[in-house]
């Protein structure tokens, strides 16, 4: 079982920078990723719906021999993570947890005390929440605010990272957060990441102060990895992982995406129905 792959899947693209973070981090795993690139965005849909494109997308992972699951997409992690492991006979993973407790520790080792985390993400993660619960099992100290950034997703899909367009939208999404006293915010959806160094500097200048930004990939890919070495699941050492990408549509910023958050050698995805 070790030697098999990790499956990793998301509602679209942005799953890639979590695939980054295991990579970099589990360079001996192998990784099947699929982006449900035909049905994204998840995140302005009803919960039935995302379970049963979570549960399409598991079926298509679990068929191909995966060790274990990562859900990369947070809105399919509010959703969906309860369902999939109580139906599947394999460990799953999700983005929410990860992301809460780094924050949390993010919170608590500061020089300033926090009293609340800021959470941009879905509008579905925002209303289910996921973070609220994650951070409440972590803390009873800790105030989670949501804020739903929806318009950052279409632009991260269209490549448009820079300039004043996703500078102006991060700060209108931003402002309630700063205005409320966030002293820590995650990136509660896994297009942001791409966007991060526009979202600090947002916030730094709306605060003014460095405000910590956490990305739930990392911390992923840490609970991952600490995952496979306690179920004795880890790939050998000698082993060099690979990687397989699936999607089920090929919009024309695949490539680009693929490139930015794994660099020239990404592979080429292969277009599959569910
Ligand atoms: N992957 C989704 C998430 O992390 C964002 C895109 C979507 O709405 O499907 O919440």
């Amino acid at each position: 079982v070790s030697g098999a792959p990790l499956g990793v899947f998301d509602s679209g693209l942005g799953g890639l920078t979590v695939v980054r973070a295991l990579r970099s981090r589990l360079p001996h795993e192998s990784i099947v990723y699929l982006g449900d690139t035909a049905r994204v965005p998840y995140g302005t849909r009803s919960e039935d719906t995302i379970l049963r494109y979570a549960r399409s997308c598991a079926s298509v992972l679990t068929k191909r021999g995966v060790k274990a699951l990562v859900i990369a997409c947070n809105t399919a992690s509010a959703v969906a993570l309860d369902m999939l492991r109580a139906e599947l006979d394999l460990p799953v993973v999700g983005v929410i947890d990860p992301g809460a407790s780094a924050a949390v520790e993010i919170a608590a080792s500061g020089p300033k005390p926090v009293h609340k985390i800021g959470v941009l993400a879905t509008a579905r993660t925002v209303a289910t929440g996921a973070y609220t619960r994650a951070v409440g099992r972590l803390s009873t100290r800790l105030e989670v605010i949501g804020q739903a950034a929806p318009l950052l997703v279409p632009l991260v899909e269209e490549g448009w990272i820079e300039g004043d367009v996703p500078r102006l939208a991060a700060e209108r999404y931003l402002e309630p957060l700063i205005h409320a006293d966030a002293g820590v915010i995650v990136l509660g959806c896994t297009h942001y990441p791409v966007l991060r160094s526009i979202i600090e500097d947002a916030a730094a200048r709306l605060s003014g102060r460095h405000i910590p930004v956490v990305d739930s990939a990392e911390a992923t890919a840490a609970a991952v990895g600490a995952l496979l070495e306690s179920r004795g699941l880890g790939a050998p050492a000698s082993e060099r992982g690979s990687l397989e990408l699936l999607v089920t549509d090929l919009p024309a910023s695949f490539s680009q995406m693929a490139e930015r958050c794994l660099g020239t050698g990404a592979p080429a995805a292969t277009q599959i129905d569910l």
